[in-house]
Parts: structure tokens; sequence; C-alpha cells
């Protein structure tokens, strides 16, 4: 699929979407009253263990008129409205990838819906918003949980934006937690280089900033469209061009992103967010974030986060808050944004042009990959395994055949009480290091060991024929997904 087949979604910004959500049935209005303490993340966890809708709670306790809205981008037909594409898997995957290599130039407009409101200086007090305490154990309110922070690259000028926690620390100061124990004085990252992790800019320019005595602007972008909130999410490095995660998400759209400047600093960002916390990272400060309930499905706490300190709110009248509840599942298709990049840095790193897809599930978090190949020899399954441990650090390693619908458990759990003879085809996988956390920090630290798994069936040994595998071909789902909204099926 290529960027000039591209259909305009048809919504400007997340009110938009969430219109189009309510009209076809996949958001509900909440009127009881809801207490942003515990019970909203509660009420969200729930209902997307139950595959629910997307929430909108009209009445927040102590936030009258203030609305709060979540699960809104995690279920296939919610990202098919989107993304403006069939909602199956395959699909919207190749939207992402298309979007991903075709950015499309983002326009920069003199003032947008944001602007509606504009509150500077001492008047800033991050309280107005009806900020959820997520999980029981969380150290505090968390304001961004599914947010882009943007910040400028002092080398280069690249904007960038990554989607990194906030927690409230008082009226005009937040966290922001970026992965890595950054001490005064640390190297910055110098990218993960290995598939769609992320690179952790931000911190990379919050350290250089700071080698140099200097603060780092910054702008956290809150309640913006689904495209920008999955941008910010996903691995998505300047090009050449220096189109970011804004392009991307403008590639997605189908239709340019508006950015507009900040008020107090040179930062451009969405004109059709909601709101807009300008700020700067105070350098040579570092403060304590969380516990939270993170996506490895434990708390986490980094006593060495950024401290941002907000110099201006700007936001929409009647603003909406987006948030997501954060753990082993969560509001964001993790699975679906990562699985090109590791499917490129495998292919790319091993050479195995027959690995077909490497999926990575909502609970693998701490480790955990399928990979789906054209077997064609029988020591293939074991190539690609080791390649798996030189080139990502995964520790759990399964490898099926190209017929496995590896988002099906059920699917790949058959294929292994089928086909394993563990002493055959089991292996204990490559060792990681066991990270010592840095003093203060709670962090869930798995096992050094994983396991690879040779799920495949080709071309091992049997004692009896193999009968043909009694299950649709994956041609056959392809076409039928690709015909699902004619049959009137949803
Ligand atoms: C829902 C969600 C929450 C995330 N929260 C954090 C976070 O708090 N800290 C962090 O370092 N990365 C977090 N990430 C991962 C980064 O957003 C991701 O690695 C992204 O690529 C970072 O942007 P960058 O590559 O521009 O640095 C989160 C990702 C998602 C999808």
């Amino acid at each position: 699929m290529t960027s000039e087949i591209r259909k305009t979604v048809g919504y400007d910004d997340l009110r938009g979407y969430l219109k189009l959500l309510e009209d076809q049935g996949m958001l509900k209005r909440v009127s009881t009253e809801v207490d942003w303490d515990e019970e909203i993340g509660g009420i969200a966890y729930r209902s997307l263990v139950k595959d629910g809708p997307g929430l909108w709670f009209e009445n927040v306790k102590d936030y009258p008129g203030m609305p709060f809205v979540a699960n809104v981008m995690y279920r296939e037909d919610q990202l098919g409205v989107a993304l403006n594409g069939d909602p199956n898997w395959e699909s919207l995957r190749d939207i992402i990838q298309d979007g991903m290599q075709n950015r499309l130039k983002s326009t920069e407009v003199p003032t947008g819906p944001v602007k509606d409101v504009k509150i500077l200086g001492e008047d800033v007090d991050l309280d107005i918003f009806p900020t959820p305490k997520w999980h029981e154990l969380d150290g505090g309110r968390y304001i961004s949980t599914t947010a882009g922070f943007v910040t400028r690259d002092p080398k280069n000028g690249n904007l960038n934006m990554g989607q990194y926690r906030s927690m409230i620390l008082d009226k005009n100061t937040t966290t922001v937690e970026i992965m890595g124990n950054w001490e005064v004085g640390a190297d910055a990252p110098l990218g993960s280089g290995y598939g769609g992790i992320g690179d952790r800019n931000g911190a990379a320019h919050i350290l250089d900033n700071e080698k140099n005595g200097l603060p780092t602007p910054c702008a956290i972008v809150l309640g913006m469209d689904p495209l920008l909130t999955l941008s910010a999410g996903t691995a998505i490095p300047a090009d050449e061009n220096g189109y970011m995660e804004y392009e991307a998400a403008g590639a997605w759209a189908g239709r340019p992103v508006d950015l507009v400047k900040c008020e107090t600093n040179d930062l451009m960002v969405p004109a059709n967010a909601e709101i807009i916390l300008e700020g700067e990272v105070v350098p040579f400060e570092r403060v304590n974030d969380g516990p939270h309930g993170e996506s490895t499905g434990f708390y986490n706490q980094c006593p060495l986060s950024f401290m941002v300190k907000i110099t201006a709110i700007t936001h929409r009248s009647n603003p909406v808050s987006f948030g997501l509840t954060c753990g082993r599942i969560e509001d964001y298709p993790r699975p679906l944004m990562r699985s090109n990049t590791l499917l490129n840095t495998l292919v790319s790193k091993s050479g195995y042009t027959n690995i077909k897809e490497v999926f990575f599930p909502d609970a693998g978090r701490s480790g955990f990959l399928i990979i789906r190949a054209q077997i064609t020899a029988v020591e293939q399954p074991k190539q690609i395994i080791d390649a798996a441990y030189e080139h990502m650090r995964y520790r759990w390693v399964i490898v099926v055949d190209e017929d496995c619908d590896v988002r099906d458990w059920n699917d790949v759990l058959w294929r292994i009480v089928s086909s394993v003879t563990p002493e055959d085809h089991m292996w204990i996988g490559a060792e990681y290091p066991e990270a010592i956390p840095f003093p203060g920090t709670v962090e869930f630290i798995p096992p050094t060991h994983g396991m690879g798994i040779d799920a495949t069936f080709g071309f091992k040994k049997y004692n009896h024929p193999l009968p043909p595998i009694a299950k649709p071909s994956m041609d056959l789902m392809a076409r039928v997904a690709s015909r699902w909204k004619e049959y009137g099926l949803s």
C-alpha cells in the first residue's frame, strides 16, 4: 500500500473522533458521579478486560462540567475509525507501516482551538483538571498517561514527541519519568538499537542541555487526536527532513497536522489538542516519580525522574481530559504499533526473509515474542530462535508456522501442545545479566533466562503421517476480513 491511497480520516481532533465512536456505538457516556480517586481507574480497567466500549465520564467528583475520557483506542473497531481503515489487524498494520515510511509535512498555523484559554505564570494551577489517581498504590495523580512530551534536539533543532508519564507534584510542578536512571551527569541514551522500544530522545535532549547548564523547554500535550497519541508512544525517530511523530500522524490521517507555537517557548504543538502544559525541565534537579502501576504488570517507582516547572497552560473551552489505565492490558495497541519495527529489525539483522511476523503480546512487556515464519528446512526454527536472542532483548521466543494466528492464544497453545516434544523442541533461552535496580527504585526485574520453543509442524519427525490442519487458511481469513463490513458484521 502507498500513501497515495490513504483516505483522510473523518475527524479533526479528539472530539471529532469521540463523536464518530459514539455514533457507531463504540463509546458510552457515564453520567453517574465517579471519583477521580481510584474509581475511574477501576472502571476503566474492568471495562478493558471485558473488551468494553470507550468511556466518557460526564460527572467527575469535584470537577463539574469537566469530562474525562478513557478506553478509546484499543479495540480493532475503534482503531479502524481512528485510522480510517478496515478494522482488522493486517489492514491497520499496513497503514501504520505506510505512514512511518511516507510522512506528511505538518502545517504551521497562527492559532488554533487549544489557544481558547491561556493561563500564564502564577495563575497556573494543575488542579483545574480532573486528573485520576489511577491505581490503588500510585504515589500521586498522573496527568500524563497518554500524552505527548515535546522537546527540541539542541544539536540539530529537530522536535521530538515521546509518551513519558507525568505525576503532579504541586500546582505548577510535575515529574517526567523517562525510562532509565538519569543521575545528574549521566550520559544521554544513544538509542535503543533494537525494534520498537524507543530511543528516549526526550532524555537525550534534557541531558544534553543539562551538560551546558541549561533548562529544557518542553510541552506536555494532553487530549491529542488518536493518531498523534499513537505516534507519541512509538519509536519514530526524525528522518532526514526532520519529520517526526507529527508527520507520521499526519500521514496516517491523510491530512497534515496543524501546529501552533507555544506561548512561553518556541516549541510547536498540535493546534487541535485539548490542553497544553508548557514548561521547562529544571537542570540538575531529580524528583521521585511513583509508584505507578505499569505495563510490566507491576508498580514502578523512580527517584531519579526529571522535574518540570509549568510556565503556562493553554486549553480549549470546556476541555476534554483523556488518560489511560496502564497495566498488563491498556488502552493503547502496543502490539500493533511495534510489530512492524520488530519485524524490520529482526529480518534486517538476521537476513532471514522467511520471517513473516514478529508479534509482541500485550502481556509480553517483560520479554515475549511469537515469530511466524515460512519454514522450509528442519533447522530453521532453532536458527530463528538463536537470531532473536542475538538481536533482540526478549527472553521468551516461540516460533510458529506461517499459518498461525499469532494473536490467538488458542492457536499458539494448540501448536505447542500438538507439536512440541520438550527435550527436542525447547531450549533454555540466552542469559541476560540481572539488572541491579538503582537504590530507591522500585522496579520489576525479570528472571535472567526465558525459553525458546519450536512450535512448528512441517519438518519434525513423526511416526505417522501428519493430517491436514483443520483450520481456514490465512488467505481465506484475510479475504473474508476485507469484506466484513459488507456482510454487515462488526
Ligand atoms: C501507553 C504508553 C506509556 C508509556 N510510558 C512511558 C513512560 O512513562 N516512560 C518512558 O520512558 N517510556 C514510556 N513509554 C514508551 C515510550 O513512549 C516509547 O518508547 C516512545 O518511543 C518514546 O519516544 P522516543 O522514541 O521519541 O523517545 C510508553 C509507551 C506507551 C505506549
